[in-house]
This record gives C-alpha cells, sequence and structure tokens, in this order.
C-alpha cells in the first residue's frame, strides 16, 4: 500500500487527500500540518509546511513513497530539491522552476522570451522608484502593480487614478509593504476581460489537463472590496471552451514546458495558469506552481479517474501514459470565511452543523482545528462547501444548502458564486 505525505493545511490539501483516499490503491496517507478535516482522512503530522529539514526527515522515517506539496512556500523555498536529493518522490517543481510563481518579473520575462501571450509590462527596483513613477504617468489607466515576490496573493494592486498608482508605488518599492518580496515592482496594463483558471499535471514534458475553473478572488458580492485567497469557484467554467483550451494548450501550456526545458528548469508538478479571456484571447495574468485553492476544491471532485495513478506518473515522468476522466455535470464551491478576514479576524468559534452539512456537499475544512470533541475556526477561510450536480445549478443549489447548515459566529459568504458561469450557460 504507497504512503502519500500532502503538505498543506488548506482545503486544497483537504481536496487532494479525498481525491486520493478515493483511489481503488487506498493509499496510507499523513498531512502536515493538516486540519481537523484532514484528520478524518490522513494521520496529521504536528510539521509546519515550510520546515523543510523536519519535512525530509519525517519522509524518510515513514518510508513515504510520494510527497505531494500544496502550497507556494516551500515549493519556493526548494522542498521538492530536497526531496529529490533524497530520491523521494514529489509531485511539485524545483525552487528555480516555482520561479514562474515565485517571482513575477521573472514570469514575465520568461513570458517575453517565449512569446507566450500576457500584459505589456515593465519591472522597477527600489533604486529606480522615479522612473517607476513616471512609467505609471505615462501609461493609459488603470495599471497594475505587482510586487515581485510571493506576498500571499495580497501583493497586487490595481490603481485607476494616477495617485492611487503613486501611492501603490510608495507602499510597495519605498514602505516595502511586503519585505523583500516587494524589493522589485512589475508594472503592467490592466486586461478587460473575465478571469479562468486552468490546470496541467505535466512531468515537464507531457501534460494532462484537469477541468477548467472560475474563481472569486474578491470578498464582496459582484466582485468588490479587498482581494481574498479566493471565495468560492466553479467547474467547469464554460468561459473555456474546448477551442479555448486548445488555444491556451498552444499558445501558453506548451510553450511554458519547452520554453523551461530550455533554459535548464524543467517544470514538473502541477501548473496553474491565471488567465484572462480578453477580446484578443487568452492572456496570462500569473502562474501559479501548486493548485488552486478554492479551485481544487471543485476541480478534484470532478475527477473520476486515479489522482495517486496520475500522480506517481508525474513523478515518474510518464504522464503521457495517463488518461484524465472527469463526472458528467458540474461542481460548485462556496467558501465561509471569519469575519474581518482578508483583514484580521477571530478566531476560536465553535463550528456547529457540519454533519447536516454533510448531507448536501463536501465539506472541506481550511482553518479548522479540533478543540476536543469540538471543531473550532483557526484561521480566515474556514470551510469549503463543494457541491456537485447535474449542472451548475444543481451544484450550487447543494453548496448553498451546505453552507446555511453551518454555524459559526461571524460566518461571512458570497451569495453570488457561479453568476457569471450561470449567465453564460443561459446566453442564447
Ligand atoms: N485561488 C487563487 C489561488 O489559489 O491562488
Amino acid at each position: 500500500m504507497p504512503c502519500v505525505l500532502v503538505v498543506g493545511s488548506g482545503g486544497r490539501e483537504h481536496a487532494i487527500l479525498d481525491a486520493l483516499a478515493r483511489s481503488p490503491r487506498q493509499p496510507d496517507l499523513l498531512c502536515a500540518p493538516g486540519n481537523a478535516g484532514t484528520a478524518s482522512l490522513a494521520e496529521n503530522l504536528p510539521i509546519a509546511a515550510d520546515d523543510l529539514d523536519a519535512l525530509v526527515d519525517v519522509a524518510l522515517a515513514r518510508a513515504v513513497d510520494l510527497v505531494v506539496i500544496g502550497p507556494e512556500v516551500p515549493l519556493a523555498a526548494g522542498l521538492a530539491d530536497r526531496l529529490a536529493d533524497a530520491e523521494i518522490p514529489v509531485v511539485g517543481p524545483t525552487a528555480a522552476a516555482a520561479r514562474l510563481e515565485s517571482s513575477k518579473a521573472f514570469a514575465k520575462a520568461f513570458m517575453a522570451r517565449h512569446g507566450v501571450p500576457t500584459a505589456a509590462c515593465r519591472t522597477f527596483t527600489r533604486d529606480a522608484y522615479d522612473d517607476a513613477r513616471a512609467y505609471v504617468d505615462a501609461h493609459p489607466l488603470p495599471v497594475v502593480l505587482k510586487a515581485d515576490g510571493l506576498a500571499a496573493g495580497k501583493g497586487v494592486l490595481i490603481a485607476g487614478t494616477r495617485d492611487g498608482a503613486h501611492e501603490g508605488l510608495q507602499r510597495l518599492l519605498r514602505d516595502s509593504e511586503f519585505g523583500e518580496a516587494s524589493a522589485e515592482v512589475v508594472i503592467e496594463a490592466f486586461i478587460v476581460g473575465e478571469e479562468a483558471s486552468v490546470f496541467a499535471l505535466t512531468d515537464g514534458t507531457d501534460y494532462v489537463l484537469l477541468a477548467p475553473a472560475q474563481d472569486h478572488k474578491r470578498i464582496g458580492e459582484g466582485d468588490t472590496g479587498p482581494t481574498t485567497g479566493g471565495m468560492g469557484a466553479y467547474a467547469p467554467a464554460p468561459l473555456v471552451t474546448p477551442v479555448l483550451m486548445k488555444q491556451v494548450e498552444a499558445e501558453i501550456i506548451q510553450p511554458v514546458l519547452r520554453g523551461m526545458a530550455a533554459e535548464g528548469h524543467p517544470y514538473r508538478g502541477i501548473l496553474y495558469v491565471g488567465l484572462m479571456i480578453s477580446s484578443a484571447g487568452p492572456k496570462v495574468v500569473e502562474f501559479n506552481v501548486r493548485f488552486g485553492d478554492p479551485e481544487t476544491q471543485v476541480v478534484l471532485p470532478l475527477l473520476e479517474s486515479d489522482l495517486l495513478d496520475h500522480f506517481e506518473a508525474l513523478a515518474e515522468g510518464r504522464i503521457a501514459s495517463e488518461t484524465v476522466r472527469l463526472r458528467d455535470g458540474a461542481a460548485a464551491c462556496v467558501i465561509l470565511a471569519s469575519a474581518g478576514y482578508p483583514g484580521s479576524y477571530e478566531k476560536g468559534k465553535p463550528i456547529n452543523g457540519l454533519d447536516e452539512a454533510a448531507e448536501h456537499a463536501l465539506v472541506f475544512h481550511a482553518g479548522t482545528k479540533a478543540h476536543g470533541e469540538q471543531v473550532i475556526t483557526n484561521g480566515g477561510r474556514v470551510l469549503g462547501l463543494t457541491g456537485l450536480g447535474a449542472d451548475l445549478q444543481e451544484a450550487l443549489d447543494h453548496a448553498y444548502a451546505a453552507a446555511a447548515a453551518i454555524q459559526f459566529e461571524g460566518k461571512t459568504l458570497r451569495r453570488d458564486i457561479g453568476q457569471k458561469g450561470l449567465a453564460r450557460l443561459a446566453a442564447p
């Protein structure tokens, strides 16, 4: 029986474990550090996701056959490299390949080198602050300012006025709001369109695709308010038609894999392409070097084929032999967050209604923890409720029925998840 260690503690990792637990080969599952939900499928290990030494040690000590790295921080820090050195198969790119996410400046320059469609941009360092101001003054509004490094999804500012752009530059370059992550800033043109997330499992040469999804990044209905990690998702996203997906493969995924290999950093892992579908076609907003969260909570429940087989094939360089099978219908995930998220919020609120919610939908835990018999809140995004259905409306109905069954003080959710998808499906 293979033993798999999943690194991370969010809804994404719970959804990965849920898919692995469906494998007919019934793997032994470990999760580090996990949450109250992952504990029902895996043995939670009290090791932080960025404690590289302890993760490699435990993988060796427990004779782990495969490590799946959920979040970007350990990938950027080189966990996949460390595991490869210890000859432990891993799902996740090397630190050099993970620069597609950990350095926006690298990703943009890489796309320019390989003709991958993305917004025009320039990169500025701290000592070029005046040049950065002159650049935003000379370009049409809105402009997008991106901290170069990892900033937990918060390092992107969209400025609709010159003053706003100057203030953003001040915060990023002068005030170092994100520390070294904003030592460089990418300034790019704003692309008008609708966003979509595409996921490829790749061994560096070949790849297979999962269902395209759409995230809901803002806290407020109608895509208003501050940016979060994601307040809900659905898949498949009808925006990404089969024809469009072929275009994304030909213009983005294939050139990226060829380019990374040609530059000496073959990309092996999960490639998440964050897209803006503009009137001029698909353009890359960002790459992520891991599964999306909450997108994983809709993409993996639609997977009928064996994720364990796919992951092993990816790690062994034979993904071309895999066939992805998806179930018919749709999946929709509604996130329940703590009041105040994505700003400051309180933890430790008792969560009730979990069993009743599970009658309607899959219940993926994110910021939760067990406190004796009681599950309590322990983060900004608390739970993801994933409904499955014959179509998107049915999936949403199940997800919202589950959301209604859960109670905790300060429960916060968006009630318009999937509306763009429904409108598109209803369009003549
Ligand atoms: N849902 C966005 C992300 O995972 O980065």
